[in-house]
């Protein structure tokens, strides 16, 4: 179904995914704070990422690089001279706009005016701030405009103290942050965000080969999740379109409210990276291959997915609405593995008798899933409740329960109810939400 960009941002709000950051003090642009099903929805994202990425592969390890690093790590990677954006000013409403997101480069989106944009300056979107407390040139620091550089800088340490002969992959999920000329969208586009990186260090013979293989296994994950394909598509670069730093891109793209957009870029990155930090920082980080006698640089082919910006996809793609008996139901489908809670266990009234069998419940089942225990309102409400934060699984404990110990256990999606034995009810869970 189609939805609005306002739909989900009500949701979000009403329901505890997201919140305007500083919103006790009118607001901060473009930031904004995850709230407790937000937070948990975004961090099994990330957890699925990292499960995909280094869990289950045997050729990619994890690294949590700082978010202030050396100024000449900038210098060396081409951020400090050309991470700009080409920004004109408008001399009616002082609204600043990306040159390259204009859909009139004459007519100012803000205001309507024509004809009053400055001359075009290129802006770097890097944060500045001083490391220490002299505010000098001398002691400028960046925050990280992307987690890449991180893995580059450590690239030695990691493949010597983890000894790997290549191809292999260093991955990363953190903070990032850019001054965006123009944030907005929501969260698909925000001043401080998180990244999901990997480098992945192959034979620059082979790396078109790998290329072709990660467009495709990043695919494969969005798809496995649960993400409907036909609002999935892969775009290549135009040569204009490359960043500094790429002999070819291609995005995966997500069918947004607003039209197809950016999810995640996958580059070849060449030698690019490192050569520069070589060059700049005067240790040799070219690979030595002992059977050949020979050193060279690796090739890097890099998957750089958005944490933030994925988790927003999703949650966009699970959003549906459907008529139940004459009501509308809004249901979030999301996949168990990411939904906020996978069970909601809830006593049919808040008699103690119900409650108290309620909570042993939940305190059984704790230890293995996220779950919320909800007394609150008709048991009616508390399902479409569930419904639409995306729980799997709702489980009742009723006045029979106390009887035959057993509960209810409805199916979010079928809405179809089990009744099932306490003692067997782990079990029972298991084939449903399986790892
Ligand atoms: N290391 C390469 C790199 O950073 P990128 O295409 O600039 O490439 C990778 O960023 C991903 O990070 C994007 O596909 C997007 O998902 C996410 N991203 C970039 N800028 C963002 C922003 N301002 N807000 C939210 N997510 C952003």
């Amino acid at each position: 179904m189609s939805i609005t960009l306002d739909t989900i941002t009500n949701l979000s709000k009403r329901r505890g995914f997201v919140f305007p950051s500083s919103e006790i003090y009118g607001g901060l642009r473009s930031a904004y704070d995850y709230g407790p099903l937000g937070v948990q929805l975004l961090r099994n994202v990330k957890e699925e990422w990292w499960r995909s990425m280094v869990q289950l592969r045997g050729d990619v390890v994890g690294l949590d690089s700082a978010v202030l690093q050396a100024r000449k790590v900038w210098q060396a990677s081409g951020h400090e001279a050309v991470f700009t954006d080409p920004m004109v000013e408008c001399r009616n409403c002082h609204t600043r706009h990306r040159v390259d997101k204009l859909t009139d480069p004459d007519l100012c989106p803000n205001c309507g005016q024509r004809g009053q944009f400055t001359e075009a300056r290129d802006f770097n979107l890097m944060f500045r701030t001083n490391m220490g407390p002299v505010d000098s040139d001398e002691n400028l620091v960046y925050l990280r405009p992307e987690t890449a550089q991180g893995i580059f800088i450590n690239y030695e340490n990691v493949r010597t103290t983890q000894r790997l002969k290549l191809p292999f992959g260093i991955a990363q999920v953190g903070k990032s942050f850019r001054n965006e000329i123009t944030p907005g969208q929501f969260v698909f586009r925000t001043r401080e965000f998180e990244q999901m990186e990997m480098e992945y260090f192959c034979r620059p013979e082979e790396a078109g080969q790998w290329f072709e293989y990660w467009i495709e296994t990043r695919s494969e994950w969005y798809r496995n999740l649960g993400m409907n394909e036909n609002n999935l598509r892969i775009r290549k670069h135009d040569d204009d379109e490359l960043s500094h730093y790429s002999a070819g891109t291609v995005d995966v793209e997500y069918r947004f409210p607003w039209g197809w957009d950016e999810l995640e870029g996958i580059a070849n990155r060449t030698d690019f990276d490192l050569r520069q930090h070589t060059e700049h920082s005067g240790q040799d980080l070219r690979y030595y291959d002992q059977e050949a006698d020979l050193r060279f640089f690796p090739y890097v082919i890099e998957p750089a997915a958005g944490a933030t910006r994925t988790t927003f996809a999703f949650l966009i793609d699970a959003y549906d609405e459907e008529e139940v008996r004459g009501e509308k139901r809004v249901v979030l489908r999301l996949d168990h593995r990411l939904a906020p809670y996978q069970l909601a266990v809830l006593p049919l009234s808040k008699k103690p008798e119900l409650t108290e069998g309620a909570e042993r419940v939940a305190a059984m089942l704790r230890p293995l899933y996220n779950l919320e225990v909800d007394v609150t309102q008709a048991i009616g409400r508390r399902y479409r409740r569930q419904d639409e934060i995306g729980t799997p699984y709702c489980i009742t404990y009723d006045f029979d329960s106390i009887e035959d110990a057993a509960v209810t256990v409805r199916d979010r999606d079928t809405m179809e109810q089990d009744r099932v034995s306490i003692d067997r009810l782990e079990e029972y869970l298991r084939t449903k939400l399986p790892v």
